[in-house]
């Protein structure tokens, strides 16, 4: 049976800029099951960015549901974002984000150095 392995509903995201409110995602709903292809679509200022933080862990909705594989991850404080992000979550950035004075291996190693159930020995031929 397929899986949902995203769930979000009514998500809200407002910031508050001086004595303004920016409604930056005024209730967004979908599921995303596994396996699963998807792309957003939308002109500038329509909110991508701001969806893509959420449900990359890298920032919180106001409102609004978001389960990633069950978990719920509106009122998760920051290092057990982190943790998801690490153990379930890969981003693919417009620039690359390379450390310079690390070798390219090193570079592909590095999530997996965060990840403790991850040996070095496995880390290692993982990213080789
Ligand atoms: N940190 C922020 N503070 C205030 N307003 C923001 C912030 N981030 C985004 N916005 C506003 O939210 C709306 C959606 O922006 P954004 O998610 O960057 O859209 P997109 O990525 O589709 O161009 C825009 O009106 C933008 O100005
Ligand atoms: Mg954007």
């Amino acid at each position: 049976m397929d899986h949902e392995i995203l769930k979000i509903e009514n998500l809200k995201r407002n910031f508050i800029v001086g004595s303004e409110t920016v409604h930056a995602l005024k209730g967004v709903s979908f599921n995303v099951e596994q396996g699963e292809f998807l792309t957003i679509m939308g002109a500038s200022g329509s909110g991508k960015t701001t969806l893509l933080n959420i449900l990359g862990c890298l920032d919180s909705p106001t409102e609004g549901t978001y389960l990633l594989d069950n978990i719920s991850i509106a009122s998760l404080p920051k290092n057990d974002l982190a943790k998801l992000r690490n153990q379930k979550i890969g981003f693919v950035f417009q620039s690359f984000n390379l450390l310079a004075r690390t070798t390219a291996i090193e570079n592909v190693e590095l999530p997996l150095l965060y990840n403790p159930k991850v040996s070095a020995k496995e880390r290692k031929e993982r990213a080789y």
